[in-house]
């Protein structure tokens, strides 16, 4: 690794919800929530290289065939371009770089991909750049970049506390597969989290520090979404999707985050036949797998 390195590849992963409680809301208009998250293995991956002018510019392409161009976007309300001026503002100077992006995490699915990117941005800058940042905090900027973003700068499995940015590392069982299924249509998670009805949600129990072994999957029985109800509402293919999971014989069967991706867990891997009758009902489906990494980051310096 050469000291001041020119170019930095990052593979950045989705992630999953594994249940979230949305416990009140704040007078900042936000929810505090409780939520497992865990990366998994569907990943972007973001190439950054130093330039000696012009300024920050973003490119992308299609990491997989079947995204839809149309449904990312490259302007200022882009979260790599948000975490670029987030992260030019906090050294107070422009930064001159090129970043490339390889899409393959769908956008507005409940999967944080965006948010994923963003905290790879910071990690990326804050490495090609270390001699204008110095012992830069990246925490604080992911947070105020959005309730998801810290997540992606720690290790693979945590419980999000707070508004999500406040995390506690965990340690689940490894060994499941999980089938997950993305409709091409939108869960804007402001809309979702001012429809629910903050009167009427189940009572679930508080995620245990470990979720392991057949810990694991007993808990799956207890663990709800109580974003659920109002992403079925809004978007009534989850429902189907949901019961297909379960029919196709899950241990349980999820919305992620505000949706509308829902994921169903299984402890074998499952028929790529499935897959295939699934896809060509018009969603985007992957089998993907708990990340069992040190971090959710994959870093390459050259
Ligand atoms: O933090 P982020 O920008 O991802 O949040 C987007 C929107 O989702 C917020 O403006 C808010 O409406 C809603 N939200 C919430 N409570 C959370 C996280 C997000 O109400 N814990």
């Amino acid at each position: 690794m050469s000291e001041n390195p020119q170019r930095i590849t990052i593979q950045t992963p989705a992630k999953i919800n594994l249940g979230l409680r949305v416990l009140s809301r704040r007078p900042d208009g936000y929810h505090e929530i409780e939520t497992l998250f865990i990366a998994v293995s569907l990943f972007d991956v973001i190439t950054i290289d130093r330039r000696s002018s012009g300024g920050a510019i973003l490119t992308w392409e299609e990491g997989r065939e079947d995204l839809n161009p149309g449904d990312f976007v490259v302007d200022e309300s882009n979260l790599i371009l948000r975490a670029v001026r987030r992260f030019e503002n906090e050294i107070g100077r422009h930064v001159d770089v090129a970043i490339h992006l390889k899409k393959s995490i769908p956008v507005s699915a409940g999967l944080g991909g965006g948010s994923s990117d963003a905290a790879a941005t910071l990690v990326g800058l804050r490495a090609i750049l270390s001699e204008l940042t110095g012992r830069l905090d990246i925490e604080r900027l992911a947070a105020d970049l959005g309730s998801d973003v810290p997540f992606f700068l720690g290790p693979p499995a945590a419980i999000g506390r707070g508004r999500g940015e406040r995390l506690t590392p965990t340690v689940i069982d490894l060994t499941w597969y999980a089938i997950l299924i993305c409709p091409r249509v939108a869960s804007p998670t402001p809309a979702v989290y001012s429809a629910l009805d903050l009167t009427c949600l189940p009572k679930m129990p508080h995620f245990p520090a470990r979720l392991e072994g057949d810990g694991f999957f007993a808990a799956l029985a207890l663990i709800h979404n109580d974003l659920q109800d109002v992403v079925e509402r809004r978007v009534p293919q989850v429902l189907h999707w949901k019961n297909r999971l379960l029919t196709l014989g899950a241990e349980g069967a999820y919305v992620s985050g505000s949706g509308p991706s829902v994921f169903g867990v299984f402890r074998h891997k499952p028929d790529p036949t499935v897959l295939d009758s699934i896809r060509a009902e018009g969603v985007d489906v992957f089998v993907v797998r708990p990340l069992d990494t040190k971090s959710t980051m994959v870093i390459g310096l050259s």
